[in-house]
């Protein structure tokens, strides 16, 4: 099914013919504009909305990132949207999810744009060191399951490094300003979506090692010297760790071995990698 909203920047029927999964994207919404499509979805989700409705805008009046952060979403530069998951996994294993996500849309636009993009924990997408790509997964929980997973992708495609956020400079870019070819959106699109509908729908639980494997070829700092901000409810904390970053948990979790030869897990945060440091 596709609804349309008032004169769409994207027909939904053009863009649904473009589409090559069965499930994924096939109850798709788009807006011109919309606060946050991660925010549209929840409420879908919480109405009892099946799994593979997508939400697409052109622009984000409120985009949201990791952390409490904002989200730059301006019209005309990027994709912005959001897929919903009822994956059968228990919580402890939903942070996985965002690492496969990030270890999809890097592998698809390594193949769409014939440049290499690299991964950073816990769900960057790099293109030559500096961030093109944010994932936002946000759980709905019934007492005792996971009921939803609503998965926010947000790339930066034809920005300009002019039009890039002033705090963001030097550490972001977009797929023009990294000099990609191939640069139709909806092209792009389809192929995520395509990449999304194999892999993460259906029964994911045999799928998650080969994810998480795909996610580790393409990691940044991985075996590294590297610093970690954890992070809470409220936000990163002040104090950092310092030591190698070792390997994923179970969860897609950090782990890091400390000086003392001490293993230190990491569910939430930042790192910065040491070689990168100047
Ligand atoms: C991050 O790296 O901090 C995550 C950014 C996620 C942004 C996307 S854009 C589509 C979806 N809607 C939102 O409000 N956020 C996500």
């Amino acid at each position: 099914m596709s609804r349309r909203t008032e004169k769409p920047f994207w027909d939904p029927d053009e863009l649904q013919a473009h589409l090559q999964t069965h499930t994924l994207g096939r109850e798709l919404i788009v807006f011109n504009r919309i606060t946050s499509t991660n925010d549209f979805l929840k409420r879908l989700a919480r109405r009892g909305a099946k799994e593979g409705a997508t939400i697409l805008a052109d622009e984000q009046s409120a985009g949201r990132g990791r952390l409490g952060r904002k989200w730059q979403s301006p019209a005309g530069k990027g994709l912005w949207f959001s897929f919903l998951l009822r994956p059968q996994l228990p919580l402890d294993k939903i942070g996985v999810l965002s690492l496969a996500i990030a270890a999809l849309i890097a592998e698809t636009l390594t193949q769409q744009c014939g440049k290499d993009f690299r991964v950073k924990w816990p769900n960057d997408v790099l293109l030559g060191g500096k961030k093109v790509c944010g994932i936002l997964c946000e759980t709905q929980m019934s007492p005792t399951n996971v009921e939803a997973v609503i998965a926010g992708v947000g790339i930066n495609v034809l920005q300009t490094e002019d039009d890039l956020a002033v705090e963001w400079r030097g550490r972001a870019t977009s797929l023009f300003a990294a000099g990609c070819a191939n640069l139709d959106r909806k092209n792009i699109f389809a192929a995520l979506l395509a990449a999304f509908e194999k892999n993460l729908m259906g029964e994911i639980s045999p799928r998650l090692p080969r994810l998480v494997a795909q996610w580790c070829a393409r990691c940044e700092g991985l075996g590294e010297p590297i610093t970690v901000l954890p992070a809470n409810m409220s936000g990163l904390q002040s104090e950092s760790t310092s030591g190698i970053f070792e390997s994923l948990g179970e969860g897609g979790e950090l782990i890091v071995r400390l000086p003392s030869g001490g293993l230190r897990f990491f569910s939430a945060g930042e790192i910065t990698i040491a070689r990168n440091m100047t």
